[in-house]
């Protein structure tokens, strides 16, 4: 017993030389102090500040654990900005004399009534468009639908615009395309950028947008669709600006790019323009055909092979490399599926899943002005100048102005609040102001920890031979 006592009599000794030679403030003075009352005031004081370190410290856990983050917004000056790009189409997708042999055929077979509206609305289009897949011999040319482009006033080379069929308008033609004809993002230097602001030194356009007679009971509008998007992000999923024709449109750009942190700070994941990055069958599809992903796209690939499974068929309104089976009379099936997908609970459990959101986005703010674009004068000059008897130039022809605002961009990017660092730090902060304490006075308690495990080796060694003497 005895030779228990002094073992720990011992280890008090050992502490409690430690704790006087211990770094943190405090806890040496409680034992050092002789006074009964200064040695009650600094326990009190000792534990309040342990107290109030603990609390806070544990604030700032919880603080880290939120996930808070801090979105700052610039302007970043530019003196060369890339021009986004710009597709065009004529909002009309049946134009061509091909067209016009198709619908004679289709209203001498099936019987079409002859009242423009229904041909309209009782899904004529559809079906004309479900024979003609890929057709690309019903919509504009290039050289029937850009009567003229300029930009930087010098005119634009028309082999060198990208081809895009359009499920809603037909051909479309894009400016300064982010791929290549073999499908490979191009280069920055590939790119057209400018560094200009004013509104003719911009893309000019004149859009010859007209629609033969015998196809304008297809449908009452006619005009063109202007799409503006960053290279890399496919025009179908954009909303397009409307141009009228006899009227010039002016649309003003200005570019925001915003950066969120990825999850947890947000509901973004990182890295999704990396193709091998996720392993989702609709991941890989849509980077396989679009080259370049955004969720929206996915959710869509979601749909059509949710009425695929269901129905055996689709409606392709975006391009994909979906199998395509156009879904002619299965409405009831089509509209099942339509209300099981907008109803949200299959969009989560599915297709969430394999749809990671990107993080990245470029967007750009139009600012749109009109003016009219024709008068008598100059239809009667321009129809004799270009042999159209008597035809109205003003109603098919638009004119569209694209061009920057400015070239200043903004950005909104996103950081988080407090990452592990700042945790660290401001831990680091609290004991120090509360206690005294830092790291090293941690290995004290390690120090200590070694002391009692050197002390208790010791006695079991020296004292064995000592205890057989006693007994
Ligand atoms: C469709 O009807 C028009 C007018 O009746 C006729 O001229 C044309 O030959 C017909 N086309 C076919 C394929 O029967
Ligand atoms: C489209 O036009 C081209 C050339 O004019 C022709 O070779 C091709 O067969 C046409 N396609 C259809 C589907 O009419
Ligand atoms: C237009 O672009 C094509 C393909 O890039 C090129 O071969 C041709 O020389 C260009 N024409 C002009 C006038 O620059
Ligand atoms: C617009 O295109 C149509 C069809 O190709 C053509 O008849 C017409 O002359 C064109 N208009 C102008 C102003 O070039
Ligand atoms: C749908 O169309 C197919 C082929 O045209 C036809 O055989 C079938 O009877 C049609 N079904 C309905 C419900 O109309
Ligand atoms: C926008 O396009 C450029 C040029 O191809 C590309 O480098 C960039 O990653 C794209 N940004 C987004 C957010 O898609
Ligand atoms: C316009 O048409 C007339 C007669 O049809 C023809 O003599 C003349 O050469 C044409 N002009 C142009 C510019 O095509």
């Amino acid at each position: 017993m005895a030779l228990k006592n002094q073992f720990f009599d011992e280890i008090k000794k050992q502490l409690i030389f430690l704790v006087l030679n211990s770094t943190s403030h405090g806890f040496p003075k409680i034992f050092s102090s002789s006074n009964k009352i200064i040695k009650y005031i600094w326990i009190f004081f000792s534990i309040l500040s342990t107290c109030i370190c603990a609390f806070l410290i544990i604030q700032n856990i919880k603080k880290y654990y939120d996930f808070e983050v801090t979105t700052k917004i610039r302007l970043k000056p530019q003196f060369k900005a890339i021009f986004p790009s710009i597709t065009i189409c004529n909002v009309n997708f049946f134009t061509s004399k091909e067209s016009i042999e198709l619908v004679q055929d289709l209203t001498n077979v099936t019987n079409y009534p002859n009242d423009p509206e229904l041909f309209l609305f009782e899904s004529g289009t559809n079906l004309l468009k479900s024979k003609t897949q890929n057709g690309k011999n019903y919509s504009d040319s290039i050289s029937k639908l850009i009567l003229k482009c300029f930009h930087l006033l010098i005119p634009c080379n028309l082999s060198e615009f990208d081809f895009y069929f359009s499920p809603t308008y037909g051909n479309c033609y894009t400016f300064n395309p982010g791929f290549d004809s073999n499908k490979n993002l191009r280069s920055f230097d590939q790119l057209i950028s400018t560094s200009k602001t004013f509104k003719i030194q911009g893309l000019r356009l004149i859009l010859n947008v007209s629609v033969p007679e015998e196809l304008k009971f297809i449908m009452p509008s006619n005009g063109a669709a202007i799409y503006i998007h960053n290279q890399t992000d496919p025009a179908a999923f954009m909303r397009p600006i409307m141009a009228a024709p006899g009227v010039s449109t002016n649309i003003g750009l200005t570019k925001t790019r915003t950066v969120q942190n990825p999850k947890p700070y947000s509901q973004c994941d990182p890295d999704t323009q990396d193709p091998s990055k996720y392993n989702s069958e609709l991941f890989k599809m849509v980077h396989d055909y679009y080259k370049s992903y955004k969720r929206v796209i996915c959710f869509d690939y979601c749909y059509q092979r949710l009425s695929l499974k269901e129905c055996g068929c689709n409606q392709p309104i975006f391009p994909s490399n979906l199998k395509k089976i156009p879904c002619l009379n299965k409405t009831k099936c089509i509209s099942k599926q339509a209300e099981l997908f907008s109803d949200g609970n299959y969009v989560s459990d599915f297709c969430v899943p394999e749809c990671p959101l990107e993080c990245e986005m470029i967007s750009f703010t139009k600012t749109i002005s009109v003016n009219k674009y024709s008068n008598d004068a100059f239809d009667m000059m321009m129809s004799k100048k270009l042999n159209l008897s008597n035809r109205k130039i003003s109603e098919d022809i638009a004119q569209v102005n694209v061009y920057y605002e400015s070239l200043d961009h903004t950005e909104i990017v996103e950081f988080a609040t407090m990452d592990f660092v700042d945790l660290l730090s401001s831990i680091g902060g609290i004991a120090g102001l509360f206690l005294g304490i830092s790291v090293l006075s941690l290995v004290e308690i390690l120090e200590i920890v070694l002391e009692i495990l050197f002390l208790y080796k010791n006695s079991i060694k020296s004292n064995s031979p000592i205890s057989k003497v006693e007994l």
